[in-house]
C-alpha cells in the first residue's frame, strides 16, 4: 500500500496543536492511517502527578477504538518543531496490539515496520500460546490459583 506521509505527518503536526504539556513543554502529536482508510489522530496529555502522563500514542490509541476500531496501517509522530519522532518504548508496545501485519512507521531512520521496531514482540499470541500449554488447568499458571 502507497503510504501519503506528507498527509499524515500534516495530521500528526495539527494533532500536536492540541498538547498539554504543563510540565514538559514538550508536545507531540500522532497520526495513523487504518485499514479502512480513516485516519485517527492523538497528542500527550500531561498531569500534576508527573508519571500519569499519556503519550500523544495512548490517545491515537484511544481514538482508534472510540471511532469504531481497526487495525493501523502507518504511522507517523512528531515533536514540536514539527519533525518526525521515534516512539518511546512503551508506545511501540501499545501500537503492536493494534497494528495490521507489516505496519509502516516513518522512523528518524527512514521507513520501517512495526516487527523493526519492536522486535519478538509480546503481544496477544504470547498469552493465548500459554493459554494452551496445559488444557487441563483453567488459569494456565501455577502461581495464579
Ligand atoms: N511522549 C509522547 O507523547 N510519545 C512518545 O513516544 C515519547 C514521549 C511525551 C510524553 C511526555 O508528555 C513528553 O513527551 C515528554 O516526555
Amino acid at each position: 500500500m502507497s503510504v501519503n506521509w506528507d498527509e499524515l505527518t500534516a495530521r500528526a503536526v495539527e494533532a500536536m496543536s492540541h498538547a498539554y504539556v504543563p510540565y514538559s513543554s514538550f508536545p507531540v502529536g500522532a497520526a495513523a492511517l487504518v485499514d479502512d482508510g480513516r485516519i485517527v489522530v492523538g497528542c500527550n496529555v500531561e498531569n500534576a502527578s508527573y508519571g500519569l502522563g499519556l503519550c500523544a500514542e495512548c490517545s491515537l490509541v484511544s481514538a482508534l477504538a472510540m471511532s469504531g476500531g481497526g487495525k493501523l496501517v502507518a504511522f507517523s509522530c512528531v515533536d514540536g518543531n514539527g519533525d518526525t519522532l521515534m516512539p518511546c518504548g512503551r508506545c511501540r508496545q501499545l501500537l503492536f496490539e493494534h497494528s495490521a501485519p507489516g505496519m509502516q512507521l516513518l522512523t528518524v531512520s527512514g521507513v520501517k515496520s512495526i516487527d523493526e521496531v519492536i522486535p519478538d514482540a509480546f503481544g496477544p499470541s504470547t498469552l493465548a500460546a500459554f493459554a494452551v500449554t496445559d488444557p487441563a488447568d483453567s488459569t494456565g499458571c501455577e502461581a495464579c490459583q
